[in-house]
């Protein structure tokens, strides 16, 4: 059988006194889209940089497609075909988006030579143009992101974490704040390149119209720890799980 896309053991992290993520351990298979939800402050955030890099772990591993991958720095695990999206927006606003989706391919693939002694786009504007396209962001193309409204910008930052050519991809929040078409629209997007490309999803975000038509699988977390799994229908009948948001 093959080994999980992703698998996270045992994952500590505190800051000062606080137990921000305590012992969390799951697997996700290839091609699942696995939301990742819980009250504010449940640690989900911080779970997702320590798997990613950007925290270092008090304990626990991270494995991708079998190989460890603990300590890696962000840019290795791009490498790696891992993408994210922060719960920030990461876009640049003084950058077209066209611009904005060149230097994310950059950042992911490019190499310091390559980006010395390459072409200026590093050869990257197909695919760039490809996820402007796929994203039906075209009629925006050479627009500065800072112009753009905060869905438009949004949808953007999740169209640079897939110029990794991503075989997992985590996303924080990518709907925060966006109105319901802009949700509707991330989510079939997710769902047509997911069914396109086999890409594996892990997606913190709690909003009703991912919950009931996006996730294959939920897992729930209260401060800091796993409280539930199951899949849509379990989570949303599940009494544990409504106490931990009525009481968050
Ligand atoms: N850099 C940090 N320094 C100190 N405490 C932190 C830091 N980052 C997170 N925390 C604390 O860790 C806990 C978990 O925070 P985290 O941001 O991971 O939660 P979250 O589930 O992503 O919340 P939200 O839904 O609000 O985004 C919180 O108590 C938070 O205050
Ligand atoms: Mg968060």
């Amino acid at each position: 059988m093959r080994p999980p896309i992703l698998s996270v053991s045992n994952i500590e992290k505190s800051f000062g006194g606080i137990k921000a993520v305590r012992g969390v351990s799951f697997d996700v298979h290839k091609g699942e889209i696995l939301g990742l939800i819980g009250p504010n402050g449940s640690g989900k955030s911080t779970l997702f940089n320590c798997i990613l890099g950007q925290l270092v772990p008090d304990a626990g591993h991270v494995r991708v497609n079998g190989r460890n991958v603990s300590g890696m720095r962000p840019s290795e695990l791009n490498r790696l075909g891992v993408g994210r999206t922060f719960q920030q927006l990461s876009v640049f606003p003084q950058m077209s988006v066209f611009d904005n989706i060149i230097l994310a391919g950059q950042e992911h693939r490019g190499t310091m030579l390559l980006r010395l002694f390459g072409p200026a786009d590093a050869g990257l504007a197909p695919e760039a143009e490809r996820m402007i396209s796929f994203f039906r962001l075209t009629h925006l193309r050479d627009t500065v992101a800072g112009s753009l409204s905060y869905g438009q910008q949004k949808l953007l930052d999740a169209a640079m974490a897939f110029m990794a050519g991503p075989a997992l991809v985590l996303l924080d929040e990518p709907a925060g704040g966006v109105n319901l078409t802009m949700l509707a629209h991330l989510k079939e997007r997710l769902i047509a390149y997911n069914a396109e490309h086999d890409t594996t999803f892990v997606v913190i975000e709690h909003t009703m119209e991912f919950v009931m038509s996006l996730y294959t699988r939920i897992i729930v977390l209260a401060e800091g720890a796993i409280i539930a799994e199951g899949t849509p229908d379990e989570i949303r009948s599940n009494q544990t799980v409504i106490d931990a948001y009525l009481g968050g």
